[in-house]
């Protein structure tokens, strides 16, 4: 058989991105990485500890550890009010990212429309596209990245099943105020559309931006899919552990599937997230705080070097910044240059973007603004956003100050 057939429509296509070849020159370069989502300094050493404790235990095999749905039943009740049941509206996944795809497997048929907010995390239309729904965008604009609501009701048909929402947000750092979450959540209940919450930056807010789950608004609760995960909230990407909380027929469903799929999260790891979620309000007060400075730090070198910050995070650890309109360079461009000339990484914004405002308009593709924005992750440890700071500072970026 020919290598062509061989592969399934799916996989044909998912090719590689523009992306992953800076990743690789990235590599080459061996540039500071302020690309990816991930924490570079150590995860909290009583997590550490209940990990190795639980390996000491020989926690070795397939588990579901039930405590972890009690603590999130306890969480959920606290911080958003839900009244949840432990034993019937969870699934514990693989990460949110499992988590989102069982969800989507278990409510999405082909043909059957979930809106996404545009830009996103680009695995939400990734898995509804797998499970052969069809992804409608909404655009948040820029600069403030809101909505408009009647773009929101009208992009609704009779074939719409699902809304997507992740709040904080990434790569933007919006926090979905408690007016446009009613906006989503009249729109939904109009539509009796369910809604799946993207949560895994809950606890990473700043300022007086606070985190509202969609689940807790009216009418909300028995339409929404929560899927969140340890991974941000305690720098442990690695371990995968994550979870769906749902109506107790729709996490079944999820439970089913994600038995069919990765069977269990790992087990020592779910040990030791029954720790995690036990942690004290000072943990997620100095999450937020030291997160909060690594913001403020980054933030400040990139308008320095002639980035503009129009829209400063309100949540996440992401800060998506502009090109000036003097630059003639793409997102695309202008993150080689940061490799090629400071050694330093980050993602270009069109990366995020599904749809193309240029295809309105009819202007040339480079000048639309999802060619003009760069995302910046600034989970990384003190150390590394100061060496970054020196080579960002160092580097003479001609096209960044041509004003
Ligand atoms: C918005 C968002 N959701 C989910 C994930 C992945 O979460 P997990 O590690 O729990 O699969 C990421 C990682 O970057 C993310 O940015």
């Amino acid at each position: 058989m020919e290598e062509d057939k061989k592969l399934s429509f799916v996989a044909k296509r998912f090719l590689p991105s523009p992306i992953q070849q800076l990743s690789l020159l990235a590599q080459q370069c061996n540039a500071i990485n302020l690309a990816e989502g991930f924490p570079d300094f150590p995860a909290p050493l009583t997590l550490k500890n209940a990990a190795i404790s639980a390996i000491n235990s020989d926690f070795n095999q397939y588990r579901h550890v039930q405590g972890v749905c009690d603590e999130l039943a306890k969480v959920v009740k606290k911080t958003h009010g839900l009244n949840v049941n432990p034993l019937t509206d969870f699934a514990i996944c693989c990460g949110q990212t499992e988590a989102f795809a069982a969800a989507v497997f278990s409510v999405i048929n082909p043909g059957d429309e979930v809106i996404i907010f545009d830009p996103s995390f680009d695995s939400y239309a990734n898995v509804v596209s797998i499970a052969g729904g069809i992804p409608v965008y909404v655009s948040l604009d820029p600069p403030k990245w809101t909505f408009d609501p009647n773009k929101l009701l009208k992009s609704f048909t009779d074939r719409t099943k699902a809304i997507v929402l992740n709040s904080p947000h990434n790569p933007t750092g919006k926090v979905f105020s408690k007016d446009e979450l009613d906006a989503i959540a009249e729109a939904c209940c109009a539509n009796d559309c369910l809604a799946i919450t993207d949560e895994v930056y809950e606890y990473i807010t700043f300022g007086d931006a606070k985190h509202v789950s969609l689940a807790s608004l009216p009418g909300m609760h028995e339409r929404t899919i929560i899927t969140s995960s340890l991974s941000k909230t305690f720098s442990v990407t690695g371990w995968r552990v994550g979870w769906a909380i749902a109506p107790a027929f729709i996490a079944s469903a999820i439970r089913n599937i994600h038995s069919r799929i990765t069977d269990t999260a790992p087990a020592p790891f779910q040990e030791a997230a029954l720790i995690a979620l036990r942690s004290p309000p000072e943990y997620f007060e100095s999450l937020r705080r030291d997160y909060e400075s690594k913001r403020d730090f980054i933030a400040k070198l990139l308008v320095d070097i002639g980035f503009e910050v129009q829209f400063e995070p309100q949540g996440s650890f992401f800060l998506f910044v502009e090109l000036p309109k003097s630059c003639t360079l793409t997102d695309v461009d202008c993150v080689e240059e940061l490799i090629k000339q400071a050694g330093v990484v980050a993602v270009p914004g069109c990366g995020f973007f599904q749809t193309d405002s240029s295809r309105e308009k009819g202007v040339n593709k480079d000048c639309s603004y999802q060619n003009r924005y760069i995302r910046f992750a600034f989970c990384k440890s003190n150390a590394t956003l100061t060496s970054a700071a020196q080579k960002l500072s160092e580097a003479k970026f001609e096209f960044l100050k041509m004003h």
